[in-house]
């Protein structure tokens, strides 16, 4: 079915639907808390109404999922024994606009194992990798259990619903889905895809195999080389929670995904999607993960996919691990040739047919029928190319407003043979290798300027389009994604955001079955491996290094196991250079936080930063109240008496210290509203991993205007496992008017003892939130 179809038949529903129940109110899904048990919480509501329905008791946080009006809303969160009630919001996965699959048989793709060196240790054995994402493919290779034994402890199930094929077996030890809370908020979800763990997208099939997808034989169509594995824990175990349905996933769902893997004993959730960022407290997203992280489960969420605007970037909790996304050393080289000038794009497609030829060139912006604006056929819209005037020609096309390989299927519908997808002067030189269904190339916008004079100083303009074999070893790389979202952190910027960057373009990995090539008309293609970007192909790489990480040092916590992978990032490229962004300037922290992930240094970080309940407590009361949307907030203070000792008093704010939310112990720092005549202090504590005597000393990267910082002390010795150290970053304003220009400046501070470096970014603004 068309998209225009199902926007018409979802109108066709939601129309009959407020006609079917003309007297009662609108309802909508919430979450409601209350101070006593659920059952209380249940007869409550049971008293004031009878038009509600349950979606989810959630026993662990005191809530349940309801469906109710706005009335039934508005009367629990005046009752003084509720104490949170908030709604149900839309979130989605975090893939590019417009991806794609392909057989790569055409090509030698991923010999490099996705650009990291990959360490031989144990492979995540014993280490349960979760996701909350759109299903998964059972039939998937990269699913197959062979070496291994039954799981061990492990609580969790195989509920395949409706779905009478599917199957876990020892390496897919869990499938479960949630869709009560999608189902009750008028959106249309399939049949089967609603009742089934089944992967009816791909997405989670690809998030899950690249975090921990198996040995992939070397035989198979995807080119693997012997004895390069294709998840970052190939010999963990996976769970699939599903809460994604193709229009996306209620939060309600999310959240029920998330108690139900904490419930099953995974060691790490993979949580590649999100929404708009939000007040923790009214976000039940970061509600649920909270959970988790205080359960012991480390969790790993894509940053999203809204950049390069800053303050773009979501999942902003500090108990989360965001993930940015940044291009691997291996790229898929597609050649333009035209006027004699040959520049270099992108593209997973084949080359223009027959060869050693050159065909006609048009841009689509000359390429609009006639009467109609060009507005749309520059971008290749559908519908927008006239075939008289497109017919058997390459066509140009910007890239923006529809999807990538929309495009090309535009072209071709139209009859032509070819596109070369231009990047406009935002985009710069950010390009991504799509699996396209005619001859493409992705070019920057650079290149694409001279191309363009070309096509305009010409009468019969022609070129032609080749592409070659994957290419390794591609410098520099890594280059941050020009999609990945960017701080600063929009609700707390004391904590900076994303925290890490790891390889999201161009990802190789499992999709499914059930799903045509590029989820596009007319595209009949299936195919068992395929090519994603987007910061969603980024975090489950983050999650399979957390999975290594698990596995070697099981007693480690979450914050520990986050500190570990943030503090031996590295903010250098392999070209001896910063990391760079899309415009080829040096990036900074905001885009790829501590740097980009490097699995074999975070299995020996030397010192982290651990982060505790109390930690987070006094941070939680740190923050403003929250006031969203006339919300009865949950209560934070509550959250955290729930993981207290059954016979504690609850936590009040007033019971901790009084702290300044910069001062909590993250393995970044991150300053706002730093006075200019005085001292700002931030306060860090580090604990020792590593057996016997060390003696750390800290070097500091100052900024490049403005702010002076000092460590003290700057040397900090050990001697036990365990062990910590507390310290103090003076932040001084130098020069005020340098910092006010720069709005926010970067520098470094980096621990080390001769064999293992801790590095922590310092961003520091006079800019209040
Ligand atoms: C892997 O490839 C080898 C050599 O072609 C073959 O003998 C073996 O059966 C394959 N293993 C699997 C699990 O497919
Ligand atoms: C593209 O055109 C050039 C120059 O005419 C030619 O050498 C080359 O073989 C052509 N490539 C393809 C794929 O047709
Ligand atoms: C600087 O610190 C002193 C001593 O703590 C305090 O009295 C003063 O108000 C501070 N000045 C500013 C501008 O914050």
């Amino acid at each position: 079915m068309g998209r225009g179809a199902a926007v018409l038949l979802l109108a066709f529903v939601l129309f009959l639907a407020s006609h079917s129940t003309p007297a009662s109110a609108a309802t909508k899904s919430y979450l409601v808390v209350s101070k006593d048990p659920v059952s209380v919480l249940l007869a409550l509501i049971a008293g004031l109404t009878s038009n509600f329905k349950t979606l989810y008791v959630f026993k662990e946080i005191k809530g349940i999922g309801v469906q109710i009006d706005d009335v039934l809303a508005s009367l629990l969160q005046n009752n003084p024994r509720v104490l949170a009630v908030i709604p149900d919001r839309l979130h989605n996965v975090y893939t590019t606009h417009s991806w794609g699959f392909l057989g790569l048989e055409t090509y030698d793709g991923n010999k490099e194992n996705q650009g990291w060196k990959w360490h031989a240790s144990t492979f995540g054995e014993g280490v349960v990798i979760g996701h909350v994402d759109t299903g998964v493919s059972p039939i998937s290779e990269s699913f197959r259990d062979d070496d291994l034994s039954a799981p061990f402890g492990w609580l969790g199930r195989c509920d395949a619903g409706k779905d009478t094929t599917f199957r876990c077996n020892n390496k897919l030890i869990g499938a479960r889905y949630f869709s009560a809370g999608i189902q009750s908020s008028n959106t249309l979800v399939g049949e089967a895809d609603a009742n089934s763990p089944r992967d009816y997208v791909g997405h989670g099939s690809h998030t899950l195999s690249t975090s921990a997808g198996g040995f992939v034989n070397g035989t198979s169509a995807f080119g693997h080389g012997k004895g390069t594995a294709k998840g970052g824990s190939p010999k963990a175990r996976v769970a699939s929670y599903k809460a994604c349905y193709a229009p996306g996933c209620s939060s309600m769902d999310i959240l029920a995904a998330i108690l139900a893997a904490v419930a099953d004993g995974v060691d790490v959730l993979s949580l590649s999607l999100g929404a708009d960022a939000a007040d923790y407290a009214a976000d039940l997203m970061a509600i649920g993960t909270f959970y988790a992280v205080q359960k012991g489960v480390t969790v790993v969420c894509a940053g999203g996919n809204s950049g390069p605007q800053p303050g773009s970037v979501s999942n902003l909790a500090p108990w989360m691990l965001t993930v940015g996304a940044s291009t691997m050393d291996r790229d898929f080289p597609a050649q333009v040739t035209y006027g004699g000038t040959t520049i270099k794009g992108l593209s997973l497609s084949t080359s223009t047919e027959p060869a050693n030829k050159q065909y006609p060139m048009i841009s689509g912006d000359k390429a609009n029928p006639d009467g109609q604006s060009s507005g749309n056929s520059a971008f290749c819209v559908p519908d927008s190319l006239d075939p008289a005037k497109v017919s058997g020609k390459i066509v140009v096309c910007t890239r923006g407003v529809n999807g990538r390989v929309e495009k090309g299927m535009v072209v071709k519908k139209a009859g032509g043979i070819g596109m070369v997808l231009c990047n406009d002067e935002s985009a710069g030189n950010g390009l991504i290798a799509d699996p396209h269904l005619i001859p493409a190339a992705h070019c920057s916008y650079s290149d694409c300027k001279k191309l363009i004079a070309y096509l305009r100083s010409n009468e019969s303009p022609v070129g032609n389009i080749t592409v070659a074999d994957a290419e390794f070893h591609v410098k520099p790389a890594p280059v941050m994604a020009f999609f990945s979202s960017r701080g600063p952190n929009t609700i707390t910027p004391q904590i900076l955001k994303p925290d890490i960057t790891a390889p999201g373009v161009s990802v190789i990995a499992a999709i499914s079955e059930e799903v045509s090539a590029t989820g596009l008309d007319f595209d009949d293609r299936r195919v068992p491996y395929g090519i994603m970007s987007g910061t969603s192909m980024a975090c489950p790489h983050v999650s399979g290094v957390a999975g290594l990480v698990k596995a070697e040092h099981t007693k480690w916590t979450p914050a520990m196991i986050k500190s570990a992978i943030m503090t031996t990032a590295s903010n250098g490229d392999n070209d001896n250079g910063p990391i760079r962004d899309e415009t080829g300037a040096a990036a900074t922290p905001f885009s790829y936080g501590s740097g980009q992930l490097n699995p074999v240094q975070a299995l020996d970080p030397g010192l982290v930063y651990d982060t505790t309940l109390y930690d987070y407590a006094n941070f939680l009361c740190s923050l403003r109240p929250t006031q969203s949307q006339n919300l009865l907030p949950i209560s934070i203070p509550f959250l955290v008496s729930l993981f207290l000792p059954a016979n504690s008093n609850p936590f009040t704010c007033s019971m901790g210290v009084a702290v300044r939310p910069e001062n909590l112990n993250y393995p970044s720092i991150s300053a706002a509203c730093l006075s200019v005549s005085n001292t700002t202090s931030v306060k860090r504590r580090v604990k020792n991993v590593v057996k016997g005597y060390s003696k750390y000393t800290v070097s500091i990267v100052q900024p490049t205007a403005g702010v002076k910082i000092t460590v003290k002390p700057n040397t900090l010795s050990f001697s036990q496992i365990g062990e910590e150290k507390e310290f103090t970053v003076e932040l001084d304003v130098d020069d005020a008017p340098a910092v006010a220009a720069a709005n926010y400046v970067f520098g470094s501070i980096e621990w080390t003892d001769g064999k293992h470096r801790v590095r922590s970014p310092v961003v520091a603004t006079t800019k209040c939130a």
